[in-house]
């Protein structure tokens, strides 16, 4: 079957690099980029784009019906820590895109969607550590509880209409292609790209703050995979839990020390993006998706470290 996508958000951090993964097995033509903004460098000649605003229904209708897509990727979001700047347009956005996204999806029989869920749907009060799939999920910021209510709909869509809406709860990514929009995880970014340009960096977020993280070729590798795997051996049609690894301002600085010897990391004395951090878990169960769908990590940190520099070198 010739496939037919949609990505809404795709100038953002993952949508970024999913257009391009997307278009190198489809085909350019296949692969609609969309934005509310102009188009991003990596995406603007290598295939159609389209402006497209979430919020406004006739416009993206106008755009289901334009594309007749078999495939909708939905990546459109405010992150955590512009959320709690602005919580009612983050609750709006984030909430009210998804749900014209699914009714639409309902209404032009679109095959599969997909909508990233995240890390933050835990809070203060879930398991810290080896979080699993199940549990008291409490998250305290914007972004965490719209993440929350949104795993709730694609569950709620996927039972009462047949939709075959997959999604999993990325831990925070780490990539070199685009840059993150506003996230508690941002830190781990920016680190590579100070480090380049200036040999040292503050990190927002304390030495010993550890989080679950992954390397961007993991993080689209799932997707795929989710997308690629058969609907009956799928048990979630919430968000499936991704580990990732965890690590630490720390050894996340030590490990840029093995490559740059005179990296220097300090730590900023107060930031907001802190409490979000020590709400969310420090390490991550993902037996789910190692059962369903065979999810298997292979960048660990010092394989992240090594590719970011490298490619990050050769950019900046
Ligand atoms: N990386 C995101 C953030 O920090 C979490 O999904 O907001």
């Amino acid at each position: 079957m010739t496939e037919k996508i949609i990505v809404i958000g795709a100038n953002g951090q993952i949508g970024t690099e999913l257009v391009n993964a997307l278009r190198n097995i489809h085909g350019a033509e296949q692969v609609i980029a969309s934005d509310i903004n102009d188009p991003a460098y990596a995406i603007r000649n290598t295939g159609p784009f389209e402006f497209v605003n979430v919020l406004d229904k006739d416009n993206l209708h106008h755009i289901f019906q334009k594309h007749q897509p078999t495939q909708v990727y939905l990546l459109a979001a405010i992150l955590s820590a512009v959320g709690e700047q602005r919580p009612k347009m983050a609750w709006d956005l984030n909430m009210t895109g998804l749900i014209h996204v699914l009714d639409f999806a309902v209404e032009f029989k679109v095959s599969k969607v997909f909508w990233p869920s995240s890390i933050a749907v835990f809070g203060p009060h879930s398991p810290q550590f080896n979080t699993p799939q199940y549990c008291v999920m409490d998250p305290n910021t914007v972004y965490g509880f719209s993440k929350l209510a949104g795993e709730r709909w694609c569950e709620y869509y996927f039972n009462k209409h047949g939709l075959d809406v997959r999604s999993i709860r990325y831990p925070g990514l780490i990539g070199w292609r685009a840059n993150p929009g506003g996230g508690t995880t941002d830190y781990a970014v920016h680190i590579f790209h100070e480090a380049l340009k200036k040999g040292k960096y503050e990190s927002f977020l304390s030495a010993e703050t550890a989080l679950p993280m992954m390397y961007m070729d993991d993080a689209i590798r799932a997707t795929l995979d989710l997308m690629n795997a058969p609907a009956e051996s799928l048990t979630i049609r919430s968000a499936y839990n991704l580990a990732g690894i965890s690590f630490t301002p720390t050894q996340l600085a030590e490990e840029i020390k093995k490559i740059m010897p005179n990296f220097a990391i300090s730590y900023a004395e107060s930031d907001p993006r802190q409490a979000i951090a020590d709400s969310w878990p420090k390490s991550i169960d993902d037996s789910y998706a190692q059962k369903d769908w065979g999810w298997k990590l292979e960048y660990d940190l010092p394989a992240i470290t090594a590719d970011m520099l490298t490619n990050l070198k050769k950019i900046i």
